[in-house]
């Protein structure tokens, strides 16, 4: 059968002239309403300093990779260069992402806090598979770790708890995160009641729907711009008890 003429827009869609056809690269949509100017080819320039992104100069293992980035990160002093988005998926299979502060790495991987009724704890409580993003377009960088998420445990959490000033620890306990409230004022309420109920020097107990969650890796990309859109693809990938690097087309 001939699909042409079952599809009559697909000879448009070939060509590029017909109905359905689309631009074939976003820089070439028209500078009206709506379009945005493309911006990669100057992120290379936000490279300057940096040593290129070479196979030979990547540590044997990501996160010790990660740590000598993030110390970057921080020596350039980034706006918050810790934040990284966190992509979930519910156990319906919806797709979701946040910005969540990063607040530990180690040769397991990436640790985040939050709380545990939340709509990204409810998603992890269905599906422990994330993915995390940290966007440090002000040095053309950026790494993408994807994984199994492993809550931690109460005891675990509760160091990072204790290191939060007394007003957050209340902060956590007021908010239920993600549920619809009323007002500004019922939220404000809440921390009024918390703090007649643990008065200073009260100890506030670290509620039981709120703790940490590890990210453990099985691959972890690093990603460096190059000019003309020639970006430098690195990704770590769990193979046996160790892990290989394979270099990704940009
Ligand atoms: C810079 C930044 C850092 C944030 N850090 C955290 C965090 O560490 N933990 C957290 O629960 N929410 C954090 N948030 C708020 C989340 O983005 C989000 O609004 C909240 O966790 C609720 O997400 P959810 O409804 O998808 O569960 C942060 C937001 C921003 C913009």
């Amino acid at each position: 059968m001939d699909t042409t003429q079952r599809d009559p827009g697909a000879a448009g869609r070939n060509s590029g002239t017909g109905p359905g056809s689309l631009p074939s690269s976003t820089d070439s949509l028209p500078s009206g309403t709506g379009s945005l100017p493309s911006s990669t080819d100057s992120l290379s320039s936000s490279t300057d300093g940096l040593p290129g992104l070479t196979e030979d100069v990547l540590a044997d293992d990501p996160m010790t990779q990660f740590a000598r980035w993030m110390a970057d990160a921080r020596a350039r002093s980034l706006p918050e260069p810790t934040a990284m988005v966190l992509a979930t998926v519910s156990g319906d299979g919806l797709p979701r992402a946040r910005t969540v502060l990063l607040k530990a790495h180690d040769p397991e991987g990436f640790t985040f806090y939050t709380n545990r009724t939340s709509r990204k704890g409810k998603d992890l409580a269905a599906n422990q598979r994330a993915c995390v993003v940290f966007p440090w377009f002000a040095m053309g960088r950026q790494v993408t770790a994807e994984g199994g998420v492993r809550i931690l445990s109460q005891a675990d959490s509760e160091p990072y708890y204790r290191s939060r000033p007394r007003q957050s620890q209340l902060g956590a306990w007021a908010s239920r995160q993600s549920q619809v409230i009323g007002s500004r004022a019922e939220l404000d309420d809440r921390v009024a009641e918390l703090e007649r109920r643990w008065p200073p020097p009260a100890v506030i107990p670290m509620p039981d729907f709120w703790g940490g969650y590890v990210l453990v890796p099985e691959t972890v990309e690093f990603w460096q711009a190059g000019t003309f859109r020639l970006h430098d693809r690195l990704r770590y990938r769990r193979h046996g008890g160790g892990w290989v690097v394979e270099r990704i087309s940009p």
